[in-house]
């Protein structure tokens, strides 16, 4: 089988990886592709919304499976334009995407097929949105709603707080076109992990969750960037609340996209806040998450290209998904100025010693190669990822790779995965507290 990844981050290295395991697969290329990524596949120097191009090249090299790593190439409907040419390719049609590039659609879908979600009301105007909060007695959150890289989410303290982030996203244009519209909701609290689902037109399986560390600074302070970290299982989603989030969230989701004539296929990624037995959907993506899919592809133990090959025929089954009950860990080692500017082409060394670490990973994001030399070359550099047979081990096995590489400036959030530990500390202390049933006291 020939394969196609489109992407050049870390997301599409760990896919890269996973892919190439697979007995199945003779032959990887990957569109532009990475210096890590090119270890393992054929670069094309394609972009990765070139979707004409990128049909030229996988109809005249017969590649049997393309999979598309970022958000932007499906909303533009990439998957559209390979299926036209008879081309088998792994993502939603643009249709279908609609549930990540358009806030709006996705609150809408929701609210129809009854899946939980926090109230909220969409805005074209940004009067009316000002006179929206100003009215409003609950804390509210702002969000543009087209694709922002995700950073066009304003979670405001206070309604001041609110109309200013109006202004920034409808009328000062911080996120273009994609700010024309804003949905404004109400802030939920509790603890956020993904959910992850792969779907193949008419079923979903589930995958696993991850738990993604957004906020550039250790204890979740400064502004949101793509992902500081993250870590694989959430500890909180039990086998009871996984088969709720299938019941109640992924599977009207489906249905309600069938009913309206855009059946999902790809990745089904629910970002959800729980608070005791509540639940809610706070966003939908259409593909994996960087850098959970980094966490969650140390843990995959079945073969990648078959599972994604039969889920483009409508023919995925619960075992094709199968992870592994091992944790892990991803870990962003990211320049200077990041998320804002950044500095590039400065020399990383040690990621040779640091790939020598048991059971770990370095997954490139942004690198470059010149003159022989591994330099920097974006916000997030290198994406340092290890498993364990339990989530302390695979927090320590990433920070001892993490700790042999070094490039000017570079800054690494060193609590990634902490606050699952204190609370799995918390839980067993609980349960070793717990009085015994009346039965079993001596
Ligand atoms: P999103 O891109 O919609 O996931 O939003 C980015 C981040 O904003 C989420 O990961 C949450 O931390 C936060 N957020 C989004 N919606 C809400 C909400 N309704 N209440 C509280 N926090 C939210
Ligand atoms: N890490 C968040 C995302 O990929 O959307």
């Amino acid at each position: 089988m020939k394969v196609l990844v489109i992407g050049k981050g870390g997301r599409e290295h760990a896919l890269c990886w996973k892919l190439g395991q697979s007995p199945a697969v003779t032959h990887l290329f990957c569109a532009p592709g990475n210096p890590g990524i090119n270890r393992l596949a054929e670069p094309v120097a394609l972009e990765p919304c070139a979707a004409a191009e990128l049909c030229d090249f996988a109809a005249a090299r017969s590649v049997d499976l393309t999979v598309v790593g970022p958000e932007e190439p499906l909303a533009l409907g990439i998957v559209d334009e390979f299926e036209r040419r008879g081309l088998p390719i792994f993502g939603p049609s643009g249709a279908a995407a609609r549930l990540e590039s358009s806030k709006a659609f996705a609150k809408a879908l929701m609210r129809e097929a009854g899946v939980p979600t926090a109230d909220y009301a969409v805005f074209d105007d940004a009067d009316a949105a000002r006179r929206y909060v100003l009215t409003s007695e609950r804390p509210l959150v702002v969000k543009a709603d087209g694709l922002a890289l995700g950073k066009g989410v304003v979670v405001c303290e206070t309604a001041g707080a609110a109309v200013e982030a109006i202004g920034h996203i409808m009328q000062r244009g911080a996120f273009g076109a994609a700010g024309r519209r804003v949905v404004i909701e109400q802030r939920l609290e509790g603890e956020e992990l993904s959910f992850f689902a792969l779907a193949d037109g008419a079923r979903a399986v589930k995958l696993g969750s991850a738990q993604d560390h957004k906020p550039v600074f250790d204890g979740d302070r400064g502004p949101n960037t793509g992902g500081m970290g993250a870590y694989s299982p959430a500890p909180h989603l039990d086998g009871r609340l996984e088969a709720r989030v299938m019941r109640e969230v992924v599977e009207p989701t489906l249905a309600a996209m069938a009913a309206r004539g855009a059946p999902f296929r790809g990745v089904l990624y629910a970002g959800l806040m729980i608070r005791g037995e509540r639940l809610d959907v706070l966003e939908f993506n259409v593909r994996f998450g960087d850098p959970e899919c980094e966490a969650l592809m140390m843990r995959f133990d079945g073969d990648l290209a078959l599972a994604l090959a039969a889920a483009v025929k409508g023919r995925l089954t619960d075992e094709m998904l199968r992870l592994s009950p091992a944790a892990a860990v991803s870990v962003a080692l990211v320049s200077r100025g990041y998320p804002a500017g950044c500095s590039r082409g400065l020399p990383i060394r040690g990621v040779d010693d640091a790939e020598q670490v048991p059971e770990v990973q370095v997954f490139h994001a942004g690198t470059a190669v010149k003159d022989g030399v591994l330099m920097t070359d974006g916000g997030r550099v290198l994406v340092v990822s290890a498993r364990g047979d339990n989530l302390a081990l695979a927090i320590d096995r990433a920070y001892q790779a993490a700790d042999m590489i070094r490039f000017e400036g570079m800054h690494v959030r060193r609590d990634i995965g902490s606050r699952a530990l204190k609370q799995m500390a918390g839980a067993a202390l609980e349960a070793e507290q717990k009085p015994q049933p009346w039965r079993e006291r001596k």
